[in-house]
């Protein structure tokens, strides 16, 4: 036998043992529902381009089954099923719905999902600028964004101006039921990002005290260090009849403050929000109400359960690049 054939032999023979090597089982077959509620378009994209990691129907294709290709997938399986599991859909509270779709349709339109490296070789489950299209006028549509009337529009004002003016800066809030003291100068830390949440309606400013900012500065953000604080707050959005959306009505205050010891139970933060302007401590009759907040933030568990990303400033970003 020539060595070149005998070469491709050795390799064959090697490649046949190696189908004995098989990655743990994990289940490919109980049918995913439909989304309950969701229109029949947007369920087909998610189960053709989503459901193969995210649910718990896989559709494996023969090269999927093949070692090592099958070590890959049933480890991105595995830790999908993690973050985002579908077929817990009917289980989730409307909240968590529609703010799942919302995150996923993010990642749909920042193109890291479906994963690159799975859509480049399944092409079924790239997606189309018009499926994209028809997942976003999805996520508009469960948006409760209606004009305001104009009584409304002047509370809100009247509640925004004593909120900028630290009215709402209540010298006797009461603490969360974890003891955590609320932090009444957030109002004065560096707003570090805005989001528009058109899902429920609502936008939010997330503020870092000067240790957050300073670990963002030094590009030391994961994990954050102890001492680090994150405040966010809520505002309900209102539209005004010229399409204009500003901050509406102020709905919540929330923190997160980091020290890993202390808050070694949950996840290295400290939990609390307070609600309305009357600033009421939330989660009083919910037992371990911190664990609603952690079970939310799991999906960015890698980021040290900090869902924004810092804003880089040029500068920064540049010599981050130079690296
Ligand atoms: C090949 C498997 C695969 C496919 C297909 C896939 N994902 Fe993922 N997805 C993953 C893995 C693995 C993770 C966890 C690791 C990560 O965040 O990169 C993940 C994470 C996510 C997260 C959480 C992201 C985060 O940063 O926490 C969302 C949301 C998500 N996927 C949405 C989608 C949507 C929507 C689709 C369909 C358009 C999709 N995925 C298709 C494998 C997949
Ligand atoms: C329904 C899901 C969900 C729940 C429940 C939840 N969060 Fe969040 N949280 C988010 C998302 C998404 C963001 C990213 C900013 C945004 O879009 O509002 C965020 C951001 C934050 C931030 C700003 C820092 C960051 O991670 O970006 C703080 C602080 C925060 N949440 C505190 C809390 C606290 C305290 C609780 C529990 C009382 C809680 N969250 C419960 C989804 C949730």
């Amino acid at each position: 036998m020539k060595n070149r054939n005998k070469l491709i032999l050795v390799l064959f023979i090697g490649f046949v043992g190696l189908q004995f090597f098989r990655p743990e089982k994990i289940d490919h077959g109980t049918k995913a529902q439909n989304l309950t509620n969701v229109p029949k378009e947007v369920n087909a994209i998610l189960r053709s381009s989503c459901f193969d990691c995210h649910s718990s129907e896989t559709n494996l294709r023969w090269y999927d089954k093949i070692t090592p290709a099958n070590f890959l997938v049933t480890s991105h399986i595995k830790e999908a099923r993690g973050v985002l599991n579908f077929s817990k859909w009917d289980s989730w509270p409307k909240a968590q719905q529609n703010s799942t779709i919302y995150y996923a349709i993010n990642k749909v339109l920042s193109g890291e999902m479906p994963l690159p490296s799975y859509a480049a070789v399944h092409s079924s489950a790239k997606l189309s600028q018009e499926q994209i299209q028809t997942l976003k006028n999805y996520a508009l549509s469960i948006a409760p964004r209606k004009v305001s009337d104009d009584s409304q529009i002047k509370e809100a004002e009247k509640q925004y101006n004593s909120w900028v003016n630290g009215e709402l800066k209540k010298p006797h809030v009461k603490d969360a039921p974890n003891g955590i003291h609320y932090f009444p100068d957030y109002r004065n830390w560096k707003a570090i990002s805005t989001t528009d949440r058109f899902d429920n309606g609502t936008m939010r400013i997330i503020f870092g005290n000067d240790i957050a900012v300073k670990a963002i500065q030094e590009h030391k953000v994961n994990p954050w260090p102890d001492g680090a604080v994150f405040a966010k707050t809520v505002w309900k959005q209102q539209m005004e009849t010229n399409g204009n959306i500003s901050s509406g009505e102020f709905l919540a205050v929330e923190f997160m403050i980091k020290d890993a010891e202390k808050y070694s139970k949950t996840k290295g933060w400290g939990w609390a929000r307070w609600k309305g302007s009357d600033l009421k401590p939330y989660g009083g009759d919910i037992p371990n109400f911190e664990q609603e907040c952690i079970e939310c933030h799991t999906p960015v568990a890698d980021r040290d359960y900090v869902f924004t990303p810092p804003l880089y400033l040029i500068s920064q970003l540049k010599k981050i690049n130079a690296k």
